[in-house]
């Protein structure tokens, strides 16, 4: 069904963002009918541009994104792009100026349905901008006009700048009208997640400390800094990637069945669960994690330079581009099973995967070698590329001889679906349309997962190494060391 009619506003329109991933995501959405006729976007920036210069650098972006999808991609459809461009329209102004929003209020008037305000800009400029949008009343709603404020990453730097981030903004807009985005949640296999466990009676039963004996989470990239220097070197890969992506994941596969598949029930149970992730004493924290920084190598064929050659990187930088971690979950069903997570850059290859390790058979019953290991199954929830399931287990050889092997069953997404060519934003841009936040974060989410990671900035923040691994590998030895103290090992990155 179409969304009811609204108008979007993107602040920062002119950034990288709304060409690359917005637009394309509404381009989506008008292709499949998914939008209002009544259905605006107005893009807000410092630039001076008029509509038509506007419209002409979308539409470049937008012929990158096509041209970058390969042959298999469903035609390009200029109707439907044109239908978008024919409602975008451009402001120019300056985000802390009053003006600024007296001129997009106008522009509002004869709009029809709610309006979602989206930040798409440096985070500095989050406060500044929901302040005016308060001061001039623009948050007000009335029947039928509602009006919704969407947060994107980064919320925060830490556990105290994020808490105030939620305090200021509960002054500014009201928690039910904000959406706090991460855009993991927007992928088809992160959503995937809950329906494998929950519609299929078979996983369920065996998911919990009786039957697993450990848990990976790995977001791997094989780019490596993409122009983003002065951003990635006040940020690091922790915060980057683990308290919002990685613990979202973490959710997913951790939490407890909700009562419904409902925003708030769904909400409350992932908030439960990164709640019982143990808080660690920044001593312990240290002994469970590992922090890498690339140096040059080569990755896909590619040579790449070190992280410290990047421009705009200090030459000293201590800013970590890898980081592995072990966490507990202190519950009734994950107790004493960890969960190990990594992510880095300029890895040999791009790589999310949950890998769910089961224990071991017990008794090695087809093998007659003495202190023989028993074999283990493992569960891999591939959320990106090659998406999928696979199953991984062992299967009696062909012979008169008894011999096993290690083999797969697998699902793949492209054996049963049409590609998607989503951006990942389609959904997340349409729930918040119709006002579905089951897949936005509420304030506590955001909180507890700077919690959980606090332990491991204090910890560095009082030094600590930082292991170099060479671009294209698997990551620094150290990481490989986490696992091996405990008897395990990642699953290779291949
Ligand atoms: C972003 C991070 O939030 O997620 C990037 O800031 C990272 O550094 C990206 O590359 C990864 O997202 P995806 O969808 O490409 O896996």
């Amino acid at each position: 069904a179409p969304a009811p009619p609204c108008t979007l506003v993107i602040f920062g329109a002119t950034g990288d963002m709304t060409g690359r991933l917005l637009m394309p995501a509404l381009y989506n959405l008008a292709r499949v009918g998914a939008l209002d006729p009544a259905f605006r976007v107005i893009g807000i920036g410092r630039r001076e541009l008029d509509d038509a210069a506007f419209r002409d650098g979308l539409t470049a972006s937008m012929d990158d994104v096509v041209a970058s999808r390969g042959a298999a991609a469903p035609q390009f459809d200029p109707q439907a792009w044109q239908w978008l461009m024919q409602r975008a329209s451009y402001l120019a102004g300056d985000f802390k100026d009053g003006q600024t929003y007296g001129s997009l209020d106008k522009r509002l008037a004869g709009a029809q349905g709610g309006v979602i305000f989206y930040l798409s800009t440096d985070p500095d400029f989050f406060l500044p901008i929901a302040r005016q949008l308060h001061d001039a009343g623009m948050f007000k709603q009335s029947s039928g006009r509602w009006r919704r404020l969407v947060v994107e990453k980064p919320f925060g730097r830490d556990l105290a700048s994020a808490r105030e981030l939620n305090r200021q903004l509960a002054k500014a807009v009201n928690e039910s009208q904000i959406f706090r985005i991460d855009h993991f949640l927007g992928k088809e296999t992160v959503q995937n997640i809950l329906v494998s466990r929950f519609a299929n009676s078979v996983f369920e039963n065996s998911w919990n400390r009786l039957f697993i004996d450990h848990v990976q989470i790995t977001a791997a990239e094989a780019l490596g800094l993409e122009r983003r220097s002065s951003f990635y070197e006040q940020t690091g890969a922790l915060r980057d990637m683990v308290p919002n992506h990685l613990f979202q994941l973490l959710a997913m596969v951790a939490m407890e069945p909700p009562n419904a598949f409902e925003a708030d029930a769904v909400r409350t149970e992932k908030e439960k669960l990164l709640e019982a992730i143990r808080l660690q004493t920044p001593a312990e924290a240290l002994i469970h994690s590992v922090r890498g920084q690339y140096r040059a190598g080569t990755v896909g064929g590619k040579a790449m330079r070190g992280y410290l050659e990047e421009e705009g990187v200090a030459p000293d930088s201590r800013t970590e581009t890898y980081v592995a971690l072990k966490l507990c979950i202190d519950n009734w069903r994950w107790a004493g099973v960890p969960f190990y997570l990594r992510t880095g850059k300029a890895l040999a290859r791009r790589q999310t995967q949950i890998v769910i390790a089961f224990k071991d058979a017990g008794h090695a019953l087809f093998c007659e070698a003495e202190h023989c290991k028993p074999p283990a199954n493992t569960l891999v929830l591939q959320i990106q590329p090659d998406e999928g399931l696979f199953f991984h287990m062992q299967a009696k050889v062909p012979g008169s001889k008894l011999g096993t092997a290690p083999v797969s069953m697998d699902f793949r997404y492209r054996d049963h679906f049409p590609p998607s060519h989503s951006s990942g934003y389609e959904t997340l841009i349409y729930d918040c349309m119709v006002g579905d936040a089951t897949l936005f974060q509420r304030a506590a989410d955001i909180e507890l997962g700077w919690k959980a990671v606090q332990p491991f900035q204090q910890a560095w923040a009082e030094g600590g190494d930082i292991h170099p691994y060479r671009a294209g590998s698997q990551g620094p030895a150290a990481a490989d060391d986490l696992l091996a103290r405990d008897g395990r090992a990642w699953l290779s990155l291949e």
